[in-house]
């Protein structure tokens, strides 16, 4: 991998950026037992496994010292009454932060730390969220229509740590209820290994 300044673009409308060298797609399936309607999801899934989100990735060494960036788009939709979401991860190296910066749509990053303390943070286009080191975070797309794209920095050596979150949970989930958006606590939320 050369060791050049290098620059790319992130063209509108699609923010997809002009130079990248992975593309994620993520689709229902790969989220099985985190919607906790899971009818909903099953009935979904014998239709289509949707397409929830994807991640253009812009490589560099998984080193300390350089910096991973990309851009995560999550489509607009819901399982029951829960909006499409990120599978989510604490970083496999708990001690590393991240920024996002919200460039389209409306959503929310669902947070939490090993402690159990959780922060849910609104995002919309132009709102930069540092997320600090040991905290785990999920993307949620609430727009009825519109993608929710954020821009991603974080330290090369992080990691991802899928299966805590696979084996928990987050303790929060953004539905959609009567009174619109609503923030609940996961009534499936448990310890790994409890
Ligand atoms: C990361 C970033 C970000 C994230 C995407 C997709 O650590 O790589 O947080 O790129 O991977 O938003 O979310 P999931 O990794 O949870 O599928
Ligand atoms: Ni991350």
């Amino acid at each position: 991998m050369e060791n050049f300044p290098f620059a790319f673009i992130l063209p509108t409308p699609s923010l997809i950026p002009s130079a990248h060298d992975n593309h994620i797609e993520r689709r229902l399936s790969a989220l099985r037992g985190q919607f906790s309607d899971q009818a909903a999801y099953e009935r979904i899934l014998a239709q289509e496994d949707t397409l929830l989100y994807e991640v253009y990735e812009i490589q560099r060494p998984h080193e300390s010292g350089e910096l991973l960036t990309g851009i995560s788009i999550v489509h607009p939709g819901k399982v029951g009454s829960e909006f499409f979401m990120t599978k989510g991860h604490f970083h496999a190296v708990l001690d590393t932060a991240e920024v996002y910066l919200c460039m389209k749509g409306e959503g929310f990053m669902v947070m939490e730390n090993p402690q159990g303390e959780c922060r849910v943070e609104k995002l919309a286009p132009g709102e930069v969220l540092y997320v600090p080191p040991r905290w785990a975070h999920r993307s949620v797309c609430t727009a009825r229509l519109e993608d929710l794209v954020t821009f991603f920095i974080y330290p090369g050596h992080s990691g991802h740590d899928y299966g805590t979150i696979e084996q928990q949970g987050f303790r929060k989930l953004v539905v959609e209820g009567e009174a619109g958006i609503e923030i609940i606590d996961n009534p499936r939320w448990s310890k790994k290994g409890s």
